[in-house]
């Protein structure tokens, strides 16, 4: 065995050459990867024993991407294209040995191979779409003519894996190795050699271009096909561009369109924000002061409290994975009620095919309902979903105290309350803890960790192990009225009442949040939360328009009128009515209405979010800027290609918005404008939030 870098060595065994590639944990492709493959495929070209090369990596995947830790810093030679080159263009034929991943950069390596066997574990992909990018070394010109257009369009677009079979059923990989990988690899290439079989390179090839080019409409009904899920983002029509040049350019000029919109993207604003947020979510998983080590605490089973809209779907999220889950109702009414939700979204999954009808049973096999609290004497976990009253959650956290089993987590679903008043009725306070999930919780990926001023670090890590678990991304913050998320959502929401009072009027302050990226505006999801949370029949005065809108029934979707008009379809469409009201309001405000332009709306929108997540910055509310982020994305549909809010505010530029507060609060006279101090101070210093 020779080393031909320290993350790569020669083998040679009878003729065949084997260059191992073992660069931990995922063998990506840093330098030394890329160099290791050039001189190993180097010295077996001038190396006269050598009739076939096997590349082959140890560990536990093949190589799975590029090395993301070179990204924007300066170019280490040899380059991926140089070095893919020379295998291509070898005079010898390489085998491509795969398994584990072979994703983005570790695909096109393995596209630029004569053959790919692999074992029946290996899955492919070009992930590149999920970080704003495409795949710039030739993926997008070589996958096409594998795999067809058709194909590569489905992966190119959604970054989605296949796994071996589809591979083999799609001409990806020659064969699927049975037993050993490398040893199967090997006679693969015997046989190549035996049998003499001619080496081709997948650029030249092109058969499985045909049926797109024999099918004009193919990429616009893509598009449309997948037009409403990549709204805003350029890098899933970028990657059809290419597919498109692959399949009517000669094979050059594709690879030149490839590198021209690769550039675009790279150096583009979305790319970064998605290669930001990729780290974003991997660091919001460490929480300084919880070391690595803190011991955890087993969770077999989960108690839930409340069948309503949030315990049903927090519910879902254990049976998902296999943990059981009993739940507690007050009524038998409820309690039938929740599970019969339960049971109608099993069978609607799998309806669309996503889970077999074996599946539904044994979910809900895993979810027993009773109307007993003393049940969850033996969960390790209790999350408590009840109405959102301190005192009913205070009620029933003195008795859960009573109930659950000593070191049992304690946990409450409440979206803004606070955690440390409702672990002051219990005797253990440090096993009380926040878990806020977001509607609909067995959809939404946020978890919202909120640790009390003395919610002990095994509850913590327990919590943030266990929201990886039920396949969570977990946020930890700490208690201040509505965490993160929802603090950060309040001022937006006042901007928007303020908006439509002084002119706007509620699908024009929608349409603005809509078009910056958002799933849907200010209005829209007032109308889908219920107008009436949180309002009082017997107080209520008429005082707010939202007050006047639940008087008269209109309190949101599930009535079928909030701020919108909503057909049988729940499709929204504006109220003349709504619009009435308004226009009344601002009389009788002795406003004198206006046209107020879309970027104002944005401003005003966005920019208080803003500010508010500088405030949790200050207070330490949320440990960095990133997790703000990574609260909006997964938990309210901030567009990715965006960041989050705090990584939009970096790319405007602190002083920007600073500046763009001041002026309206010196318009308005109104302190809600003052920018942060925090953001101030940074703004002065040239810095962002990411300086932080
Ligand atoms: N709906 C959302 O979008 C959302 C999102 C995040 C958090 N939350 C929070 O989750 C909690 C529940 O909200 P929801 O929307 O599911 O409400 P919901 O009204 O749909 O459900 C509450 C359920 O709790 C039951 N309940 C009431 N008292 C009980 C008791 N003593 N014992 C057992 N069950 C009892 C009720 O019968 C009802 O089924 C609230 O704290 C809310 O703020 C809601």
């Amino acid at each position: 065995m020779t080393a031909l870098t320290d993350m790569a060595d020669l083998t040679i065994e009878d003729g065949i050459a084997i260059i191992t590639i073992d660069n931990p944990p995922v063998n990506a492709l840093s330098q030394g990867v890329r160099q290791g493959i050039k001189d190993g495929v180097e010295q077996c070209l001038a190396d006269d024993a050598v009739q076939a090369v096997v590349l082959i990596c140890a560990g536990r995947t093949f190589i799975a991407g590029a090395d993301i830790t070179e990204f924007g810093g300066p170019p280490k030679e040899p380059g991926l294209h140089a070095t893919l080159d020379d295998m291509e263009n070898a005079s010898k034929p390489i085998i491509a040995a795969i398994h584990g991943t072979a994703l983005g950069g570790g695909l096109e390596t393995a596209l630029c191979c004569h053959f790919r066997v692999c074992d029946a574990g290996a899955r492919f992909g070009l992930p590149e779409v999920n970080l704003g990018l495409l795949p710039g070394a030739g993926g997008t010109q070589r996958l096409p003519r594998v795999v067809g257009a058709e194909k590569a369009l489905q992966m190119m677009t959604s970054g989605a894996q296949i796994g071996a079979d589809e591979a083999l059923e799609n001409g990806l990989v020659e064969d699927i190795v049975d037993g050993e990988l490398r040893a199967g690899a090997i006679a693969f290439a015997r046989k190549i050699i035996d049998e003499n079989i001619p080496l081709t390179k997948i650029r030249d090839r092109e058969e499985k271009l045909q049926s797109a080019r024999d099918n004009p409409t193919l990429f616009n009904d893509f598009r449309s096909h997948i037009a409403r899920k990549t709204r805003g983002f350029l890098a899933p029509e970028y990657n059809i561009q290419c597919i498109e040049a692959a399949v009517n350019l000669p094979f050059d000029e594709g690879m030149a369109v490839e590198r021209k919109l690769f550039m675009e993207l790279m150096s583009g604003p979305q790319s970064a924000a998605q290669q930001y947020f990729f780290f974003a979510e991997r660091q919001a998983a460490k929480i300084p002061d919880v070391p690595a080590d803190t011991p955890e605490i087993p969770i077999n089973k989960v108690g839930v409290i409340g069948a309503g809209t949030m315990g049903g779907g927090i519910s879902m999220n254990m049976a998902n994975v296999g943990i059981p889950v009993e739940i507690i109702e007050t009524q038998q009414e409820a309690l039938d009620r929740g599970l019969g939700v339960i049971r109608m979204n099993y069978a609607n999954t799998a309806a669309k095919g996503r889970i077999s009808a074996e599946d539904v049973e044994t979910r809900c096999n895993l979810i027993n309902g009773s109307l007993d609290m003393y049940n969850l004497a033996d969960c390790d976990l209790i999350i408590e979903a009840v109405f959102e009253n301190m005192e009913l959650k205070k009620e029933i956290f003195q008795k859960l105290d009573s109930i659950a089993k000593p070191g049992a987590i304690l946990a409450s679903n409440t979206s803004a309350l606070d955690i440390n008043e409702i672990a002051s009725v219990t005797r253990r306070p440090e096993s009380v803890i926040g878990l806020h999930f977001f509607s609909p919780a067995n959809v939404m990926k946020l978890l919202e960790i909120v640790r009390g001023d003395v919610t002990g670090k095994d509850v913590i890590k327990s919590c943030m192990s266990f929201a990886k678990r039920i396949r969570k991304t977990a946020v930890l913050v700490g208690v201040c009225p509505g965490f993160v998320g929802n603090r950060i959502l309040f001022p937006r929401q006042t901007q928007a009442q303020a908006l439509i009072l002084e002119g706007a009027l509620p699908h024009e302050v929608d349409k603005v949040l809509f078009d910056f990226g958002l799933p849907m505006g200010a209005f829209q999801m007032s109308d889908l939360a219920g107008l009436d949370i949180g309002w009082n029949r017997e107080t209520s005065n008429s005082e707010t328009i939202r007050d006047v809108l639940c008087e008269a029934g209109r309190r949101g979707q599930k009535t079928g009128a909030g701020y919108y008009d909503y057909d049988e379809k729940r499709n929204p469409s504006p109220s003349s009515r709504v619009e009435q009201i308004i226009l009344q309001f601002s009389e009788k405000a002795g406003i004198e209405r206006r046209e107020i332009s879309e970027d104002e709306m944005l401003e005003r929108c966005i920019y208080p979010m803003i500010n508010e997540g500088a405030k949790i910055l200050e207070e330490g509310i949320a440990i960095r800027a990133s997790d703000i982020d990574v609260t909006w994305v997964y938990g309210y549909g901030w567009p990715v290609y965006r960041g989050g809010p705090m990584h939009y505010a970096d790319s405007i530029g602190l002083d920007a918005i600073v500046a763009t507060m001041r002026k309206y609060q010196e318009q308005t006279g109104d302190d809600f404008w003052e920018p942060a101090p925090l953001m101030v101070r940074l703004a002065e210093e040239g810095k962002g939030f990411k300086d932080l």
